[in-house]
Formats: structure tokens, C-alpha cells, sequence
């Protein structure tokens, strides 16, 4: 008697070390897009041909978060997320990570949120931005909105009370900024999102598409917040720490990219200093994590597995099908980031993956993720 009461969490040891799913064999990928779901009905049927264990199934999502809800009633398995939603994921609905994207080698860090601001801007500290003026990529981003206002909450310069009104906050703080999108229905339902987080925008050429959620307005973007901070009308912009290269050198042809000069600008630090362009790595908001993909927890192992096959067969392929290439869909992005080069699994949990910095962003968002948990 004895012995077999022992013997079971053995077994279930074993079961998890080496990862043996007896029953189980599908894994339900959940696509949010046409053009994502022919991309996996195309793995699917390659894998098939290819004899690759198991079997891929298709699932239609609405969006990211329906997805979360579908993977946590066991709908879907499978989903591949961005920060933000795999920090919605964990929070939400106790979902976990089974594999990360690696983009040029290196493992876990996709790109830094930076604060931009210009060399001549004088007495500029992140942490006395009161009645400053800001430029944001856009509403509800994660460089230009979940990080730069969680590290304005981490550092008590607003405060979120109950009724979850981000946008209201925000206005009062800053004296104007431009955050694409913040006044649409979409994002403002009630229409009540104050005016001035408008006002550093610009629009098109005809002064058309003011604030739009689009590259109609020329401030739109992580490109167009650094174009705001470079017409002086933002004090600083919220950008990735590559944006600035990515414009220079001929990059970009427009007049004010082509005026660039890195001389002129400098990197905003959380502790109120500041630092040369290049130093991003000592002198940023947030670490921001790679895509990954959300699963169950219990699936962690298997759902890993099962992409380690796929990728043995598809993730380097020049001919066939490619699992990291979204060419001839008509969109990028699908399934995977264009820009993986593999898949690596992950051990730790989804706040490890996160990592540090990011997380206590997050974490002063925290209420914000949770007025949307629904
Ligand atoms: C699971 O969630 C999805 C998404 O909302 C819903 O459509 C579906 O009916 C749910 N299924 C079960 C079995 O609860
Ligand atoms: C967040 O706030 C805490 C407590 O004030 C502080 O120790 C920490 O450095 C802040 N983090 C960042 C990234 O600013
Ligand atoms: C594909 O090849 C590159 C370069 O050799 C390598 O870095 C990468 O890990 C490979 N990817 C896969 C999925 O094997
Ligand atoms: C494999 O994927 C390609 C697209 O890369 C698709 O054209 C082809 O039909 C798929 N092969 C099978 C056997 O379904």
C-alpha cells in the first residue's frame, strides 16, 4: 500500500521531467486574422506531409485577449503574444509562456523604451515632467503609453485612482502631447479624453487626420514621436532605443530626418540624469521581452515539444515553407514575428520572462490591466 502511494508523484515526476503526453497530441493554434489563418492551415498541412508528430489545428480568435480566454477554457492551446498581452495573459487568466522569439541571437530583449529629448532642452528631468510636453507612438502602445505612464506611477508623479481613467491623468499631468488615437471612440468612448493630448499632434499636409491612429498624422509612430521632439513641439518623445538610427543616414528622406543629428539629442534617464544616445543599455524605462507564446501551464512542456519538431523542419527552410516568413500572405508578422531566427523554450515563468524592469512598469500599470481583465 505504501509503495504505491509513493509510486504515483514519482510517475508524475517523470511525466513532467520528460515531458511524456500520453493522451493529447493536437496543439490548437489561435489565429486572429485571414491572413494568419491560411499561414496555419499551410504549417498544418506541411507538417502533415513532413510526418512531424502531433497535429495542428486552427482556431479564429477575435483579437489577443480572446485568445487568452480561449486558451484558458481550453478552446485554443496556443497563441504567440507580445509583452503587454502575455503580461494580461499571466495576470488575468494564470496563463504561462512555453517559447520565446530570438531575433539576431540574442535571447530574450527585444528593444528598449527610451525618453528622447533635444541636447538644448535644459532642466529636463523624467522626474519632474510636469506641465512638460510630450510625443507618444500611440495610445495604448507599449512604448508609448504602458511604459512611459507606468514609470510616471512607479515614480508617483500620477496617481490612478478608482475609476481607472488613464488618459484623464495623464492630460493633467502633461501641459500637451501627442498620443495618436487617444480620441478615438475606439480608445474614448464617451468622447471626454482631455484636448491637450492632442495638441503636439499635426496631421496631414492639409492639417487633416489630427490625432489619427495612423501614419496620417505625421507624429504618428515611434518615427513620428522623434520627428515631434525634433520640431521642439514635444520636450521629449517615448521611443524604442533604435528608432533614432533607424531615421538617420539617409533612412528616412524626409526633411526633418534628413536635419537629424545625433549631437542634438540626448536619452532622458528613470533616475532624473542624462546620457549619451548609445547608452540606452544603462539609461532606459523599460527592457521590453521578446514575443512569446502563451499556453496553459500544464502544456508548457508539450506545446515546447511540438515547436521544437516544427522548427527542426520549417525554422531555417529556403525552399517550401518557412514557419518565420510571412511572404506571400499579403501581411507580416503572422504567427511568428518575420524577424525570429528560432525558438528557445522557456523554463521560468511568464513574470521571469518579463523580466525586471518591464515588470515594474507593468505592475504600476497594474490597475490599468486590470480595469481591462473583463
Ligand atoms: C471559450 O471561450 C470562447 C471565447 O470567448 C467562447 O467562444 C467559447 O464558447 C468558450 N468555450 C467553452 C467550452 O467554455
Ligand atoms: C520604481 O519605483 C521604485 C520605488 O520608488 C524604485 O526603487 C525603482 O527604481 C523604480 N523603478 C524604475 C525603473 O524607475
Ligand atoms: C537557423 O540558422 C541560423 C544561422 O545558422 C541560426 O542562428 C538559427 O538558430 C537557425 N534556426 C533554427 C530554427 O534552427
Ligand atoms: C506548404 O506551404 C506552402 C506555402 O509555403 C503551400 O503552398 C503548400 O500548399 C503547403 N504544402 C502542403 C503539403 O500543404
Amino acid at each position: 500500500m505504501k509503495r504505491q502511494e509513493r509510486r504515483l508523484p514519482v510517475a508524475l515526476l517523470l511525466l513532467f521531467v520528460l515531458c511524456v503526453s500520453p493522451q493529447k497530441t493536437t496543439v490548437s493554434w489561435c489565429v486572429v486574422s485571414d491572413a494568419e489563418e491560411q499561414k496555419c492551415l499551410n504549417m498544418a498541412a506541411n507538417a502533415t506531409a513532413r510526418n512531424i508528430r502531433g497535429t495542428l489545428l486552427c482556431v479564429r480568435g477575435h483579437n489577443p485577449r480572446d485568445c487568452m480566454v480561449k486558451i484558458k477554457n481550453g478552446t485554443a492551446d496556443a497563441a504567440s503574444m507580445f509583452a503587454d498581452d502575455i503580461y494580461a495573459a499571466g495576470l488575468c487568466h494564470g496563463l504561462d509562456v512555453a517559447a520565446g522569439e530570438s531575433y539576431n541571437g540574442v535571447d530574450g530583449i527585444s528593444y528598449y523604451v527610451v525618453a528622447m529629448a533635444r541636447r538644448s532642452t535644459a532642466e529636463l528631468s523624467l522626474l519632474e515632467m510636469h506641465e512638460r510636453s510630450s510625443c507618444h507612438p500611440g495610445i495604448r502602445t507599449t512604448v508609448g503609453w504602458t511604459v512611459p505612464i507606468g514609470y510616471l506611477v512607479n515614480t508617483s508623479q500620477i496617481s490612478v485612482g478608482e475609476q481607472c481613467n488613464f488618459p484623464r491623468v495623464v492630460g493633467d499631468f502633461f501641459g500637451y502631447s501627442c498620443v495618436p488615437g487617444v480620441k478615438d471612440p475606439e480608445h474614448d468612448p464617451r468622447g471626454n479624453n482631455p484636448r491637450n493630448l492632442c495638441e503636439a499632434c499635426i496631421g496631414d499636409d492639409n492639417d487633416r487626420h489630427i490625432c489619427a491612429n495612423n501614419p496620417r498624422e505625421r507624429h504618428y509612430g515611434e518615427a513620428g514621436a522623434l520627428r515631434c521632439v525634433a520640431e521642439n513641439l514635444g520636450d521629449v518623445a517615448f521611443v524604442k532605443h533604435t528608432t533614432v538610427f533607424e531615421n538617420m543616414d539617409g533612412k528616412n528622406q524626409e526633411s526633418w530626418a534628413l536635419d537629424l543629428e545625433l549631437e542634438d539629442l540626448k536619452l532622458l534617464c528613470p533616475d532624473g540624469t542624462e546620457a549619451f544616445l548609445h547608452e540606452h543599455e544603462r539609461c532606459h524605462l523599460a527592457a521590453v521581452p521578446a514575443n512569446a507564446v502563451v499556453v496553459r501551464t500544464e502544456d508548457k512542456c508539450r506545446v515546447w515539444k511540438y515547436l521544437e519538431r516544427l522548427q527542426n523542419v520549417f525554422g531555417n527552410a529556403t525552399e517550401g515553407f518557412n514557419m518565420f516568413s510571412s511572404a506571400g500572405y499579403g501581411e507580416s508578422n503572422l504567427l511568428f514575428s518575420d524577424s525570429t531566427r528560432h525558438l528557445h523554450r522557456i523554463l521560468g515563468n511568464y513574470i521571469s520572462w518579463l523580466g525586471p524592469t518591464y515588470t515594474t512598469m507593468l505592475q504600476a500599470f497594474e490597475r490599468g490591466v486590470l480595469c481591462t481583465c473583463g
